[in-house]
């Protein structure tokens, strides 16, 4: 029963005090958020991670990459140091909460890819920038080659810091995001060649395009956010004149050009309650977020974009059974499901976060 769990949950939660600290993504079920401590975007999230001082162990309800960067930012040197040694434990309920995105990019394909494009342009000047979406083996690989990590809410901030380094970027795993970005920054889509990485050759490439390249695009998306479609933009603005259009970077190109704002989760929470009694919005991000919005803000009219279901299925993996069984086990002394990134991978990582943390 959810209320029993509810209250084993709690049970849990008061008995560790604040040794525990529960983090929650925005996409998260409100029933699992209700027993959050704290919650944010990718970014914001990042950041109490690193800032989390007494707590032992961090229960992540979000998706494994996530995970991976809290272990990454809360255990590093300096903050190990502070705490005598001691390792802050990371748990993410359900280990197969993963995200169809970074799946998309495994680290021998980038490693090919920098390798076969260095034939054609200089890879001196290129900078790897990966998008928080991604396995940490990404992240470090950015850190070994002067590149650095983005989220939506400072992708424009990292891509100009990465122009001031190189000549180029390379962007993975999330085309739409790298594409809808450089946009903003004047690029034109013919200098932004995608890289296939199943293409036989220089990921389906001509070595024209990457020459004339300002940011070769990975060829991975969200499942999530391409199932918005302009013509829902067009569906909603012709049957509620007025409405306004808030839509994730994660959409493509067509749909973030004619919205009228895109932003992180973060944005997108911070624009509504932001926003007069009366305002009209269609958004464009998965839906439990939007559900949540909408009971809290019915002062407001808010629809979900789409006319099709479009949820974050491993998101959804994180429920009351899975956070009350790691909280119980926890409890009693039996560490389930932890995420402890190898230490060699960490480090560098923690190089390209560190970075992304520096960028403002
Ligand atoms: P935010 O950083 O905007 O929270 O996005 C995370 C994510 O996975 C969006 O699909
Ligand atoms: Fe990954 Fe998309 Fe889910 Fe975000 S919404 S965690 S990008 S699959």
């Amino acid at each position: 029963q959810p209320e029993e769990l509810q209250t084993r949950i709690e049970a849990v939660r008061s008995e560790l005090g604040d040794s525990l600290l529960i983090l929650g993504h925005h996409y998260q079920q409100d029933e699992v958020i209700a027993h959050t401590d704290l919650r944010g975007d990718s970014y914001k999230l990042s950041e109490m991670a690193a800032a989390s001082r007494s707590c032992r162990t961090i229960v992540f309800c979000g998706v494994h990459f996530m995970a991976e960067t809290a272990d990454i930012l809360a255990n590093r040197p300096e903050k190990l140091a502070q705490r005598d040694g001691q390792r802050v434990t990371v748990l993410l309920p359900d280990m197969a909460a993963g995200c169809s995105m970074a799946d998309m990019a495994a680290i021998k394909q980038v490693e090919a890819a920098w390798e076969d494009m260095s034939e054609v342009i200089d890879t001196e000047r290129v900078i790897p920038v990966t998008y928080i979406n991604s396995a940490a083996s990404l992240k470090a690989f950015c850190g070994r080659h002067g590149g650095i990590v983005c989220t939506s809410s400072n992708a424009r901030a990292v891509l100009e810091w990465a122009y001031e380094r190189g000549d180029r970027v390379f962007f993975f795993p999330d085309q739409h995001l790298g594409r809808n970005t450089a946009l903003g920054l004047g690029i034109g889509e013919d200098q932004m060649p995608v890289w296939d990485p199943y293409a036989l050759e220089l990921g389906g490439n001509t070595e024209a395009g990457l020459e004339k390249s300002k940011v070769i695009l990975w060829k991975g998306h969200c499942s999530v956010h391409q199932m918005f479609r302009p013509e829902h933009v067009e569906g909603f603005r012709k049957q509620h004149p007025g409405i306004k259009i808030l839509v994730h970077p994660e959409c493509p190109r067509e749909v973030n050009d004619i919205a009228d704002v895109s932003g992180s989760t973060g944005k997108i929470i911070d624009t509504v309650r932001n926003s007069p009694a009366g305002t009209k919005w269609a958004i464009g991000t998965e839906l439990h977020l939007v559900n949540r919005l909408k009971a809290e803000h019915p002062e407001q009219e808010i629809h979900f974009l789409s006319p099709v279901v479009c949820m974050c299925a491993t998101m959804y993996r994180i429920d009351l059974p899975h956070l009350c069984w790691t909280l119980e086990n926890l409890r009693d002394g039996a560490i389930v499901n932890k995420i402890e990134v190898d230490d060699e991978i960490s480090k560098w990582s923690l190089v390209a976060l560190e970075r992304m943390l520096a960028v403002k």
